[in-house]
């Protein structure tokens, strides 16, 4: 089978390691990653264009296509290509809205009596978010409705002082049109846990995958400011060392329950559905959706698939998608990034992976926003690659993990507490603390 891989990240490259022992590859990417470049008949180009993509596609008599990142699916990259004669893994347009469009999310929920959800307003008019926050008394936090990378949400007692520099950010989302709409959602701030629970759909059956945790802050003890995922971690059982089976169970009901709703409202959700929940003190309440798998958990995930990826594709487009069974093992991810990420002035330098001693330590590396020039990779302005390792236990794995970090070399940083005792003690007494133990 030919199979086209849009994107150009880690998340794509470990797509594509997932599926090159079964199918031809094909790629779109708009940097040339090494990683996917050297398993796949690649074009460089921009994967948000969607007549270049089409046109690819198209030349190159591919069978399906797995749409890696959100922003093609945000203009309709599915619809494009189905009305080629192209099946896709991916959520058409309509359905991507899920996470495209906050206020359709959140809308979903209340209508469709989803549990999980929380208080939120959405708004597009600067009075209106000055009167309700003068009156609500919790946190806050303020969302784009748009797409921003994950970089656009501010959080009430963490980048933002109080509900009143809430308001001034607000107002700035609006003024600047943040992702790409002049409105705002502003929802009451969770405390507790967040984990990820990602999910193959067919648009009526939803299989889950082990629970991740990501760790979005730039820097160690989760300082600095929000950025797409410094690492992530999962555990041997699929579930994590704060959240219990009853609780993952919860959150798979609650993603049933969405692609049930999803359905009745705009069709068939086909692809990956990527729930980001806090685990509060009455359980899993949900935080955001990506139609799409994480970067990094789908790092975390992919290389555990016993059941055959090519297969998993078939059902979703098919719609008689089956079980999927995973590898019993713990995993961590450590992403390494350029130096003073995420500002962006320190790009376009040189780093040096060194492959074979990695392999030989036994971790793997997935490449992220690098440019391969000849033989050189280059640094872009975003994270550049993960190294992952999977083993009996997170500890393990972590030590693995962290040994493979010193082959990689150049003007790199990378977060060292990901998946340490430490950090996950740490989660555990926050969890314990709100469950009053
Ligand atoms: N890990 C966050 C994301 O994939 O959006």
């Amino acid at each position: 089978m030919k199979i086209l891989v849009v994107g150009t990240g880690a998340r794509e490259h470990a797509i594509c390691e997932s599926l090159k022992d079964e199918a031809e590859l094909y790629s779109i990417m708009s940097n040339q990653n090494p990683g996917i470049a050297r398993i796949s008949d690649f074009k460089v180009a921009s994967e948000g264009d969607l007549e270049i993509v089409k046109k690819f596609a198209i030349e190159k008599n591919v069978d399906m296509a797995f749409i890696g990142p959100e922003s093609p699916l945000e203009k309709g990259i599915v619809d494009e290509l189905e009305g080629a004669g192209i099946s896709c893994v991916g959520p058409n347009q309509q359905a991507a809205r899920i996470e495209t469009d906050k206020s359709f999310m959140r809308d979903l929920f209340e209508e469709h009596k989803i549990p999980g959800s929380l208080v939120y307003r959405v708004f597009d008019n600067y009075q209106d978010i000055s009167d309700f926050l003068d009156d609500f008394d919790k946190d806050v936090v303020i969302k784009p409705v748009g797409l921003t990378g994950g970089k656009g949400v501010k959080i009430v007692g963490d980048h933002l002082k109080d509900n009143s520099e809430a308001k001034e950010y607000a107002k700035h989302v609006m003024d600047t049109k943040m992702g790409g709409y002049p409105r705002v959602v502003i929802e009451e701030r969770l405390i507790g846990e967040e984990f990820t629970v990602q999910a193959f759909s067919d648009g009526k059956n939803l299989v889950p995958m082990p629970a991740v945790q990501d760790h979005p802050h730039a820097f160690e003890g989760d300082q600095g400011p929000i950025t797409g995922g410094m690492g992530s971690y999962s555990d041997k059982n699929g579930l994590l060392p704060f959240l219990s089976q009853k609780e993952y169970n919860s959150a798979v009901k609650i993603m049933q329950e969405t692609i049930g709703a999803i359905n009745k409202e705009v069709g068939p959700y086909k692809g990956i559905l990527y729930g980001q929940f806090m685990l509060c003190k009455e359980g899993p309440r949900l935080v955001e959706y990506n139609a799409r798998f994480g970067d990094p958990e789908a790092m975390n995930v992919l290389p555990l698939l016993k059941t055959s990826m090519v297969n998993i594709c078939q059902g979703i487009v098919d719609g008689n998608l089956k079980k999927a069974e995973f590898e019993e093992k713990a995993t961590v991810c450590k992403y390494i990034v350029p130096d003073g990420y995420p500002e962006t002035k320190f790009a376009n330098q040189p780093i040096y992976v060194d492959e074979t001693t990695i392999s030989n330590t036994g971790a793997d590396v997935f490449y992220a926003a690098v440019n391969q020039k000849e033989d050189n990779i280059f640094t872009s302005s975003s994270r550049a690659l993960g190294v992952v390792a999977s083993a009996e236990t997170i500890s393990e794995a972590e030590k693995i993990c962290e040994n493979a970090t010193k082959f990689v070399k150049g003007d790199l940083y990378h977060r060292k507490d990901v998946g340490t005792h430490e950090i996950i003690q740490k989660r555990m007494n926050h969890m314990n603390k709100i469950r009053g133990n």
